[in-house]
């Protein structure tokens, strides 16, 4: 488990959603009827505003997993005064582990996926965003692991960085019977303080195909993404 270093820290800021959060949410809100009266699974639900889009969408239930102690009271502190009964459940720990033998309408994720070359990451928390040296580290045990916790007409929808390869993740989700199309296609600031992390062979790959120079800014193009059966396979 990573560190609880949240308990010293500002932890509201700590989980404070990114634009990859708001474009996920958005795409949610496109697939509204999908989500009203789903079950919902959510994987590292964070400050669990992704969560709370579902509820206000009209889920008939709500599961959010993280590892985070810090995100477990933000998320308890989120929904406090709701009165959501069990419609909601905010369980603690890694990936699927808690939810086996579960299905879900509708499983969503906005994983860590930033490509590392450090352990440092100055403002969150390293579980924030780290994705291990390709980024892949949970995208890979996502896909390999979501299709066991789909309802047979059930879709996964997530975050994901172009420069991971998206490739990849096609030809992976094919391996488990599961196709993937985009849903959105948003571009994303690379700031300077997240660029000084990134895995350099990574960053050197993808400038001019899935990074963009812009002026003197950086510019990455990120995806939220279906995963379902119903979908052609690669
Ligand atoms: C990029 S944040 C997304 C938070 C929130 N869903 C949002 O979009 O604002 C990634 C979240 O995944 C959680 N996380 C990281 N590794 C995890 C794991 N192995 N199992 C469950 N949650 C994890 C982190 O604690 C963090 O809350």
């Amino acid at each position: 488990m990573f560190t609880d270093r949240a308990a010293d820290s500002d932890e509201a800021d700590l989980f404070r959603p990114s634009e990859y959060s708001a474009a996920l949410i958005q795409a949610l809100r496109e697939a509204a009827p999908r989500v009203k009266g789903a079950r919902v699974l959510e994987i590292g639900f964070g400050s669990g505003v992704i969560l709370a889009a579902m509820v206000a969408s009209g889920a008939a239930k709500v599961v959010g997993v993280d590892l985070e102690p810090a995100a477990m009271r933000a998320g308890l502190a989120l929904f406090r005064e709701q009165h959501l009964g069990d419609r909601l459940e905010l369980l603690a720990g890694d990936m699927f582990e808690p939810v086996q033998n579960r299905q879900f309408e509708l499983v969503v994720a906005n994983l860590p996926q930033f490509p590392t070359r450090d352990n440092g990451f100055d403002s969150r928390l390293r579980s924030w965003s780290d994705g291990g040296p390709d980024g892949r580290r949970y995208l890979d045990r996502f896909i390999a692991g979501v299709a066991a916790h789909l309802a047979p007409t059930g879709s996964a929808f997530i975050t994901h960085n172009g420069c991971v390869g998206l490739d990849l993740s096609r030809r992976l989700a094919a391996k488990y019977e599961l196709g993937l199309r985009i849903v959105r296609t948003e571009l994303v600031i690379l700031p300077d303080q997240k660029l000084h992390h990134m895995n350099p062979d990574i960053l050197a790959a993808e400038r001019g195909a899935s990074l963009h120079i812009i002026g003197n800014t950086m510019f990455a193009d990120m995806y939220v993404v279906e995963l379902a059966a119903h979908l052609p396979l690669a």
